[in-house]
């Protein structure tokens, strides 16, 4: 009963460099880079990531019954959800309820037991080999 769509997902270079400058007019750099990555920093760029779309193709939000469905079962399929509410600092972006990240299924499972973002994941494997 859940229906869900592929809204973004791989972007070229030159495409995610358009889309930052269009959020910079808009938005100036400062605001536009608290939801856009620069060109050559979009995990969108890897073809890891997906914004996902509701059966209204907007953009997913929390108050959406598919998103509550995508936080409980996406990591069996490998994806988490990448920028959470109240990880702002760790991660660097703001809440994306959409943006959903492809881990594989080993790793997207541990991030959701462990309940931490991909970021504070790496951190840690970083100090273990330090
Ligand atoms: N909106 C995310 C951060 C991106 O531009 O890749
Ligand atoms: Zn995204």
């Amino acid at each position: 009963g859940i229906t869900i769509y592929s809204g973004s997902a791989y972007r070229s270079y030159s495409y995610q460099l358009a889309l930052y400058n269009r959020y910079v007019s808009v938005d100036g750099k400062i605001k536009a880079e608290t939801y856009s990555a620069r060109a050559g920093y979009s995990e969108h760029q890897t073809g890891l990531a997906t914004d996902i779309m509701n059966a209204n193709l907007g953009y997913i939000s929390s108050s959406d019954k598919e998103y509550d469905w995508l936080i409980n079962n996406s990591y069996k399929y490998g994806f988490v959800l990448r920028y959470p509410k109240g990880k702002e600092d760790i991660t660097g972006y703001i809440y994306e309820e959409w943006h959903f990240r492809y881990l594989g299924e080993k790793l997207a499972t541990e991030l959701y037991n462990l309940d931490i973002t991909y970021d504070e994941y790496v951190a840690r494997k970083e100090q273990k080999m330090n």
